[in-house]
């Protein structure tokens, strides 16, 4: 028994080439590919079906695993909010394309991608990246850059597109996208990340391994998920919060009344 998952854990790795940087190649003209930079990168290098079809549970956690390092336990999860992708009932598996479906996993406001009203919404964008792009003012990106180029889009989509949505269940999914790139990227401790290794996957969906990065040597947790879009979502917030606010020097007026 033990030698039988053995044996099958060690074909799904050879079939899906495991660790292997080399085994990196871009999406020939029937592979399916999505609006997530990482599903796209991650069937690029074999670590998903490199067709981008039949992501069933087992696959993707495989791939988020032997990728990213991320707890077999989060992977679970994240397949399980994914599969409605997949419009048949009781679906065991979803495809890259099925994440396209507009206003299902995907929304408006992208950082890299258009927003649907205009075209293609899950093809990597250059245009659409460098307005994101403006917002990342130095080498290390912190949660105030990440969550600035998040509300530029947001703005920029609001004002041109006569269909812009953003629920707030959208905007829980966007958190954790912007959040993505420090969680596998970066640092979490300080909730940092090197632009240029955000920049490189971004623009070649291929894992910055080249710039010298690898991935995580603790498994990734849905507490690590929680922390991060937690910080990058206080970012968001346009209003400023007092740096010290002593009792004698608050306002005791009608605007107390505001909760301060
Ligand atoms: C089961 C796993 C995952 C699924 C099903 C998934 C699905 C999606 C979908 C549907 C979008 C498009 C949202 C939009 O319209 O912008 C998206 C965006 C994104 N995803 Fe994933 N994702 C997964 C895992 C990850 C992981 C592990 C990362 C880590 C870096 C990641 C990074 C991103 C980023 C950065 C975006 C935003 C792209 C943009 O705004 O241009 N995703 N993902
Ligand atoms: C889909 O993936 C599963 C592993 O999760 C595998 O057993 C099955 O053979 C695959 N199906 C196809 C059509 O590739
Ligand atoms: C899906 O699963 C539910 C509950 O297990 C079942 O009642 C239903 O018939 C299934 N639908 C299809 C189309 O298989
Ligand atoms: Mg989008």
């Amino acid at each position: 028994m033990k030698l039988t998952i053995l044996s099958t854990t060690l074909a799904v790795g050879v079939a899906y080439g495991q660790g292997s940087n080399s085994g990196w190649e871009p999406a020939g003209p029937d592979d399916f590919r999505g609006p997530c930079p990482m599903m796209n990168t991650l069937a690029n290098h074999g670590f998903l079906p490199h067709d981008g079809r039949n992501i069933t549970k087992a696959n993707a956690v495989h791939a988020l695993s032997a990728g990213l390092n991320f707890d077999p336990a989060l992977a679970s999860l994240m397949w399980d909010q994914a599969i409605i992708a997949n419009p048949e009932p009781n679906a065991t598996f979803f495809t890259l394309d099925n994440l396209n479906r507009h206003n299902v996993l995907e929304h408006d406001a992208s950082l890299s991608r258009v927003d649907a009203f205009f075209g293609n919404n899950h093809a990597f964008d250059q245009a659409t990246f460098d307005e994101t792009r403006v917002w990342w003012t130095g080498p290390v990106l912190d949660a105030n850059m990440l969550a600035n180029g998040k509300l530029a889009r947001q703005l920029a989509s609001k004002a041109k597109n006569p269909e812009y949505t953003f629920t707030a269940n959208t905007e829980q999914f966007s958190l954790g996208e912007v959040g993505a790139p420090i969680i596998v990227f970066g640092d979490l401790e300080s909730a940092t990340v090197e632009k240029n290794l955000i920049d490189f996957f971004f623009e070649n969906e291929r894992l910055p391994v080249e710039l010298g990065w690898t991935k995580k040597e603790n498994p990734v947790t849905l507490e690590d998920i929680m922390r991060i879009t937690g910080i990058v979502g206080e970012a968001t917030n346009l209003l400023t919060t007092p740096k010290e606010a002593p009792a004698a020097r608050r306002r005791r007026d009608l605007h107390s009344g505001r909760g301060l």
